[in-house]
């Protein structure tokens, strides 16, 4: 007989450590975090005992919350519209962050609700939201020199080292995706989550996958075009070296404030631009040793891109 009892099947699920009982969790409905057309995201409070998993982790989370019953979060639903793909990829992310393990620079699973009428997965909260905006709500308040003081909103204030430091904490948790042959296949400033603490997060694992041989080949689905490689773009071919181009157009968002990636280039003609050698220009406010890294990001030759595991170079930036 192939047929069980859900009943058993919740049961099941319960003795899962990263299951968490309804009770445990409060969602606040009314602050919407995020609203996409595959899940909406909302703000929550795990109450009660900590999840076993947030002690495991060690004191990297448990520090960031002020008490200790009580942590802040992120609950990622299903919309009540979602069909079948939307309800497959939701279980395949819950199964998938489970084996993601912690690292400081990649959003954690603090818990899920795997129930199959209202499944939810519960996230570390990111109380400044996602880079992209962050970057381009502090637009005007870039210091260039590193001796500048900064005039009004001291809070307001970042300077150059701050973006050097962004740009190593993201690769520095795509050095550890890549170790555990993960593949993003999303990696954008949109995706980045900051702390408190500007502490960035790698989130967003709808597109990831797991690798066994280091190429996967994609079937289908809504594509982030301007971060793709050209290998991606004609090939449908990922792998850890995309992963580098995207970072490298992720390079550029961090380094020009947000700006849009090739703003006058339609996505269907992509592909010609890049295999006329075009590349996105220096942004004004880009240091030439950051430019240096990102064009060889985008080397159309896959294996003469750096490598994450590189990342270390950057904090010797500056
Ligand atoms: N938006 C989406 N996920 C989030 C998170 N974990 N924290 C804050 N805002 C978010």
């Amino acid at each position: 007989n192939h047929y069980m009892d859900i009943g058993l099947l919740a049961e099941a699920n319960k003795s899962d450590i990263w299951e968490i009982t309804p009770k445990n969790l409060v969602v606040h409905d009314n602050i919407i975090l995020g609203n996409g057309a595959f899940a909406n995201v909302y703000k929550g409070t795990l109450i009660g005992k900590i999840p076993l998993l947030m002690v495991n982790q060690g004191l990297g989370l448990a520090l960031e919350s002020e008490k200790l019953n009580e942590v802040e979060a992120a609950v990622k639903r299903l919309p009540a519209h979602a069909d079948e793909q939307n309800r497959l990829d939701f279980f395949h992310e819950i199964e998938f962050m489970k084996r993601l393990g912690y690292h400081t620079h990649i959003i954690s699973m603090l818990g899920c609700i795997s129930n199959p009428y209202d499944p939810m997965i519960v996230v570390e909260y990111c109380a400044k939201g996602d880079m992209l905006k962050f970057l381009r709500n502090h637009r005007d308040y870039l210091l260039m020199d590193k001796d500048d003081t900064c005039p009004i909103h001291a809070d307001m204030c970042l300077r150059v080292k701050d973006l050097v430091s962004f740009a190593w904490q993201v690769s520095d948790g795509m050095n550890y995706l890549s170790s555990k042959s993960f593949i993003h296949r999303d990696l954008a400033a949109r995706n980045i989550l900051l702390t408190k603490n500007l502490v960035a997060k790698i989130s967003d694992f709808g597109l990831c996958r797991y690798v066994d041989s280091a190429l996967y080949t994609a079937k289908g689905g809504r594509l982030p075009i301007k971060w793709m490689s050209i290998e991606s773009l004609k090939f449908y071919e990922y792998s850890s070296a995309s992963d580098v181009w995207s970072f490298g157009v992720l390079l550029f968002e961090i380094f020009s404030m947000g700006d849009g990636p090739y703003p006058m280039i339609q996505p269907l003609d992509m592909i010609k631009y890049l295999e006329a050698g075009k590349r996105l220009e220096q942004p004004e406010t880009c240091p030439n040793e950051i430019y240096n890294i990102m064009e060889r990001c985008w080397n159309a030759d896959k294996d003469a891109r750096p490598k994450f595991a590189e990342a270390s170079s950057l904090s010797a930036l500056f």
